[in-house]
This record gives C-alpha cells, structure tokens and sequence, in this order.
C-alpha cells in the first residue's frame, strides 16, 4: 500500500488497539507494530509519525519491553504516550521513578503556561480531564525537553520541539479523556502533516491492486462461512483476479435455519463469487455422534473442516494445474496482535477452529487483505464494496456453530430443534430494532427436560436458554437486559411453536466469568 502512515509501537498495553482506531477515525492509515520492530521493519511502511504506546511495566523491570533507541534518529515526529514518555525520558538521559502516589482513573491537568504555542496542545483548554493509569512518573527531563504539562502530583506532559519528540503521561486514546482525539489529531495533522486520505476506496483500489501483482497469473481459494470477515476478504479476492478464485463453503451440518441456501444465494447471486457448496452434514454429524465433551466436539468440528476443505481444495487445484495456488483468509487485526503483542499469545480457553492450520500441509501462500483493520473497519470497506447489509451486519456466529450451543450430545433432532427456536430469537431481535445493537443473541438448548402443561396434556421436553450480550471485541461481555415484553413473545412463540421445548430461560451471566457461548 503506498499510503503514508502512523507507526505505533506496541509497548503492551491493553489501549494500544485504540490508538490505532483513533488514527483511522482520522482517515490517516496506522500500523501497530510490536516495539521490537527494526527500523528497518518500520520504514517499509512509509511511516510519517511513530507512536509509542503504553505498557504495564516499569522501565526499570528486569523484562521490560524495548525499542532499539535507534528508531529516535528516523527523523520521524514521535509521541510517547504513558510507558512511551517514560521510555523516552529513561533512554535520552532523564530518569523515572516509582511514584509516591499511584495515579488510575480521571485526572486533571494542568498545561504549563510558557507552552501556549505548543502545537500538539493547540486549540485546547488550559486545564484538561483526562485519564491515567501509571505506577511510575518522570522525576528528571532528558536534556533538551521541557515540561509541557502536568497533574497535582507529578508531569503530565514532556516535549522536546526541536527533535520533534513529543509525550504525555495520560492517555489520550481512550473516551476517558474527553479532548483526547484533538490531542491526536494535533500530532496527527500539526505536528506530522498528515493527509486525511485513508479513505475505503483508497484501501480497496490500493488492496485490490496489490493483490493483483502478488498473484500475478496464479489462482486463489478462500473457505467462506458466510460471516463478514471472509466474504469481504473475498469480495476483495474477487476484484483483483475475478473468477481465478473459487470459494469453498462448507455445510457442517451445525448452520443455522436455512443458512447453508442463504449463504450461497447471497455469495453467488449477490456477491457474484464462484462458489463450490459442499454439504458434509453426515460426515460431521455421523462424527459427533456420542460425543458430549464440549473440547472433544470442537476438535472433531475443526478437524473435519480441515479435511473436507483440503478435499475440495486438491480437486479444484487439480483441475487448475500449473498455476500458483493462494488462500484466503479473513483474519484481522486483533487475530493477528493477540500473537505477536509483547504479552504473548493468551491462554487457551477455547480451541477456535479456522483455516490456519492449512497452508503447511497444502503448501499455499496466504493473503490476508484485512490483517490490519478492525471488524467496524472491515464494516466501512463493505458497505463501499456495496456489499448487502445482511453480510455485513451479520452478528458473529461460531466456526462451530450450534454445537457448542446444545449441551451434550449433537443429534439431527436436537440440531432442527435449536435452528427453529434461534430462528425466532434472531427474527424477534431483528423486529424489535436490536439485532445491530446486540453483540450476540441466541439461544441454547439444554439437556435437561422438565414437566409443563399444554391444553391439558402433561408435557415433558426440553429447556432453552436465551443469551444476549453486549460486547465491544468478544473478550468480555454484559449481558443485555432485553426487553420483558420482547422477552415474552420469544418465549411463549419457542414454547408453543416448537414440539419439544416446554420451558425458556434466560441468561444473565457476564464475561467473566461466564463465556458468551455455553460451550
Ligand atoms: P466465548 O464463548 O469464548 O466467545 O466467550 C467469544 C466470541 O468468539 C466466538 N467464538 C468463536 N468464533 N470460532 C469462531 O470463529 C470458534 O470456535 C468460536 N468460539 C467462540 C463467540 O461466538 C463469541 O463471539
């Protein structure tokens, strides 16, 4: 891509995703790059700003992340944010210290007066709220800086104009700190002279074509589950190289009602993609006959996914031979951070099943058009794809579908119960105006079978659990109060509508300690 860009290093806090999404609020490209990168890695991004971020350690720790101070001599306007102002101070001859008094949550901050010119502060107040969270503070400023703000307690604000090195101590990337985003847009538009022209047609005409010089005359192949990721990725696929790329969607017999036509109704007809349908229902149900185990079941999904898969993607490379064979995958940002971040990969709670485990043993080269964005991100570039809304609004659904949403065992019957009672969840969502709201809504069946009464027949079925949730990235979840009118008519249509459900149930448990699905 030949945008110029914002480099942010990646010192390991929890907010750096959020300096990024602020930058492309702007429309100015950024880049989060893990603070280890060599200068050489962080020039090939055209980079017109460096970032660093903030971080949980000390300066002093014995493990605590760096960046090679080489990157100080790029030339390049930096802001240090947090961690990033003590890095600073620490490796241009100032020093930092264990503060005597800790400072999380809202602050005030006071801008020194001489520093009325100072562009990264230009067109704000004197006093700001903003918000903090450090253990440490600067005690002496590097030779060359001067004091640019500061709280009640300690500095909250460093520059050093002529190296063009500029730091806070708050963080102004987080909603917290009210006039947070002029702050950045100061650095962003005064101090870096950035064009705002990151812009989805910008990404899309640049992404298309430099997928196109990378495959050159090759072919491609993406497997699609019908979710927003992956269709865009294809649709992206798509424009650059048209019909050298076949899709591969995959009916594992765990799809919601009617999704396995839907879905190649919307890729083929809508999309205009060319798409191989296979349905290996028994296959995977035949598979996930006794098994109750929720891990159990989501190896045997993700395995049998993988081999399926590598089926259809042999013979459609048979019958395209000779020429170089790509996948496609949809994998965003935050997929790629959670392995690469200085925190390291996060523990495994769950084995999510994708394509990843592929290309080594199938020997394809992977593009993956939407490894720096955000899901909203990837929304935006839709939406200019001109793309349907049901794809692009679609709430995230799991690579292993209902079966981690009926307890216990995976039966045909248990399956066509739950597709018809998520099918009134997801239809009365829509209809009460929610669906985009919520995060997530759906419903789970229990393995568990109480006694109602119906007409005057005694009944004895199964219970669903309704869940909603609220969520900004899927790492943790509120559940939604929804409505008791709405609530209501969901229950009594799943009750009376279904044979075989006689009691519903709602979930009201958060993440964490709850997960979003029950299995
Ligand atoms: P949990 O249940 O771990 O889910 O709180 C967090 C988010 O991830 C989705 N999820 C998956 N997505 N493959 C996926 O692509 C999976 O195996 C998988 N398991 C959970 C879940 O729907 C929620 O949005």
């Amino acid at each position: 891509m030949d945008t110029s860009s914002i480099v942010i290093l990646d010192f390991g806090s929890q907010y750096t995703q959020l300096i990024a999404r602020r930058i492309r609020e702007q429309n100015v490209f950024s880049v989060v790059l893990p603070c280890s990168a060599s200068s050489a890695e962080i020039q090939s991004h055209h980079p017109i700003g460096l970032i660093l971020s903030g971080g949980p350690c000390s300066v002093y720790d014995a493990d605590a992340p760096a960046a090679d101070p080489g990157i100080l001599s790029l030339g390049l306007p930096v802001l240090g944010i947090c961690y990033g102002l003590q890095f600073l101070t620490h490796h241009l001859g100032g020093k930092v210290r264990s503060a005597a008094k800790r400072e999380y949550g809202p602050a005030h901050v006071s801008l020194v007066p001489e520093q009325a010119g100072n562009p990264l502060f230009a067109g704000l107040p004197a006093s700001l709220d903003v918000w903090m969270s450090h253990g440490d503070e600067a005690l002496e400023l590097p030779p060359g800086f001067a004091l640019t703000a500061r709280t009640a307690n300690a500095v909250a604000g460093i520059a050093d104009p002529s190296r063009n090195i500029w730091a806070v101590q708050f963080h102004p990337e987080v909603r917290h700190t009210p006039r947070g985003t002029d702050l950045l847009r100061n650095f962003l538009f005064n101090i870096c002279h950035a064009q705002p022209n990151w812009t989805p047609a910008h990404f899309i005409q640049s992404t298309v074509s430099a997928i196109r010089e990378q495959v050159g005359d090759g072919r491609a192949i993406c497997a699609l589950s019908g979710g927003v990721d992956s269709s865009v990725a294809a649709v992206l696929v798509e424009r650059a190289i048209g019909d050298r790329l076949t899709c591969v969607f995959v009916n594992n017999g765990v799809l919601r009602k009617n999704e396995f036509l839907q879905v190649q109704q919307n890729m083929r007809d809508k999309l205009g993609l060319r798409l191989v349908a296979v349905d290996a229902s028994d296959r995977f149900l035949s598979r996930l006959a006794g098994v109750l185990d929720p891990e159990q079941k989501r190896k045997i999904i993700g395995s049998e996914f993988i081999a399926v898969f590598d089926d259809e993607a042999k013979r459609i490379l048979e019958q395209q031979q000779g020429s170089a064979a790509w996948l496609v995958q949809g994998t965003l940002y935050p997929d790629v951070i959670e392995s690469s971040s200085v925190k390291g990969p996060s523990q495994t709670i769950k084995s999510h099943h994708n394509v990843g485990g592929l290309p080594a043993t199938m020997k394809l080269k992977l593009i993956e058009p939407l490894r720096d964005l955000f899901k909203d991100e990837v929304r935006r570039i839709g939406r200019d794809l001109e793309m349907p809304a049901e794809i692009l609004e679609r709430q995230p659904f799991p690579g292993p579908g209902l079966a981690v949403r009926i307890l216990g065992e995976v039966t045909p019957e248990r399956v066509a119960l739950l597709q018809e009672a998520d099918d009134i969840v997801v239809r009365e969502i829509k209809a009460a105006g929610l669906y985009q709201q919520i995060w997530q809504s759906f419903a789970v069946l229990l393995p568990v079978k109480s006694v109602g009464v119906m007409g005057d027949q005694r009944t004895y079925a199964y219970t669903c659990a309704i869940r909603a949730v609220h969520s900004e990235d899927g790492m943790t979840a509120d559940w939604v109060p929804l409505p008791y009118d709405l609530l209501k008519r969901i229950s009594s249509r799943i009750v009376n509508e279904i044979h075989g459900i006689n009691r519903v149930v709602y979930d009201i448990t958060s993440k964490p300690p709850g997960t979003i699905e029950w299995e």
